[in-house]
């Protein structure tokens, strides 16, 4: 009997792994990846470059018009990228200058009907794993599995911080610390679709585990659900 494919819903808060998690999950299922964050990133980007103030609502509703986004597997890694108006730009919304204005962003109403209705489509085919914030109780509400991924506070801005020096040595860790929780906390008190946990999700807890136990763990709970 063919083993049946579902969606996947990955919630959680800022760094705590949720897209590591995702990949390794894909990867070893055969699912599509898709980074629902990524989205909101590059919505971020266009209105930062296009000097688009979104405080004003006319002028949101016309930027959105203009932004098409799409994902498409890296010829080497096979992950998914993002490409915002047929630009690569997977790599340039994981600066700081976007995380610092990507949760306000994503607050606005027209923002989320936009990005919402796009990842539904994403999901019609199921054998989807998809990571964000209200991707279990939002976007995909009868999603088979849930996970709410959470970790130390500590081990979370330890991770990104990693992640950021890479690319910019002049980073500081209070900054990367008084990014996470700035979003964390404009992330689940927003109006619309704030991050919560699905009553129904499992919560994985990764901070002491390794990338191989937290993958072991998610899989089984696939495996009860297929
Ligand atoms: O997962 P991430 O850190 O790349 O997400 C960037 C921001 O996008 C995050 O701070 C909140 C927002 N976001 C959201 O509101 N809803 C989602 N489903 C995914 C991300």
């Amino acid at each position: 009997m063919p083993v049946k494919k579902i969606i996947i819903a990955i919630d959680g808060w800022s760094s705590c792994g949720k897209s590591t998690l995702a990949r390794q999950m894909a990867k070893a299922l055969q699912y599509t990846y898709i980074d629902s964050g990524a989205m909101y990133r590059a919505i971020t980007l266009y209105f930062l470059r296009n000097i688009i103030d979104w405080t004003d609502e006319n002028q949101v509703y016309e930027a959105l018009k203009n932004i098409e986004l799409d994902f498409s597997a890296n010829e080497n890694t096979g992950v998914a990228e993002i490409y915002l108006n047929g630009e690569n730009v997977e790599y340039v919304i994981r600066d700081l200058i976007i995380a610092e204005k990507v949760s306000e962003i994503a607050a606005i109403k027209a923002v989320r009907i936009f990005a919402v209705e796009q990842q539904r489509k994403m999901g019609a085919r199921k054998g989807i794993v998809m990571d964000g914030r209200d991707i279990g109780t939002v976007v995909f509400p009868d999603a088979e599995l849930k996970i709410f991924m959470t970790a130390d506070n500590a081990v979370r801005v330890e991770r990104r911080f990693k992640e950021l020096y890479a690319q910019n040595p002049n980073i500081t860790i209070e900054e990367v610390k008084n990014n996470l929780e700035m979003r964390d906390y404009i992330d689940s008190h927003r109006e619309i679709s704030p991050l919560r946990k699905a009553e129904d999700a499992v919560v994985l807890d990764n901070s002491n585990l390794t990338q191989e136990q937290q993958l072991e763990i998610a899989l089984r709970y696939v495996k009860e659900k297929t």
